[in-house]
């Protein structure tokens, strides 16, 4: 799924994540194609396990996720955002994951300024055989996340 289908319609269409009863953070985890998806996907043949309340989000790299994008995840209710691409100096299209870094440094200070709170968005940077790095930083994320709670923008949560 590219960034491009990441609409408000489709996004509204999630709620918060139960598991027994409880909350669980939901995640949307942007992967770059070539490499922080491929982890992810070595990940998934290794059986390695990590959280399934984390969606991933394939896109074509990290440089096309718009600021709009990623605001309007956390507007439906998403409570973390992580952006995975490719190590510095490795990405496709250049500068793409540069371009994503400036971005999502500029988000995290408007999401302290509205209340969200900057640690709910984090970006790594990942090779294609860094699939334990991935695990690792999708279980950190998902932590980090359960102990701010529910995103204040989310309107209920049961
Ligand atoms: Fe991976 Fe640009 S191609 S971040």
């Amino acid at each position: 799924m590219s960034a491009a289908q990441v609409t408000p319609a489709r996004l509204e269409q999630s709620g918060p994540a139960l598991a027994g009863g409880a909350w669980q953070p939901e995640i949307l985890a942007f992967c770059c194609n070539y490499c922080a998806y491929a982890a992810a996907d070595l990940a998934g043949s290794r059986r390695m396990q990590y959280p399934s309340n984390v969606r991933v989000m394939h896109v074509p790299c990290t440089g096309k996720i718009e600021m709009e994008h990623i605001l309007a995840a956390f507007e439906k209710g998403i409570d973390g955002v992580l952006i995975a691409g490719c190590l510095e100096g490795g990405c496709h299209f250049l500068e793409g994951n540069l371009r994503a870094k400036r971005r999502s440094e500029y988000l995290r200070e408007m999401l302290d300024q509205l209340g969200v709170g900057r640690e709910r968005l984090r970006m790594v940077n990942l090779s294609a055989a860094m699939a334990p790095t991935f695990v690792a930083r999708v279980k950190e994320v998902v932590e980090t996340v359960k102990g701010l709670g529910p995103n204040p923008l989310r309107k209920s949560v049961p």
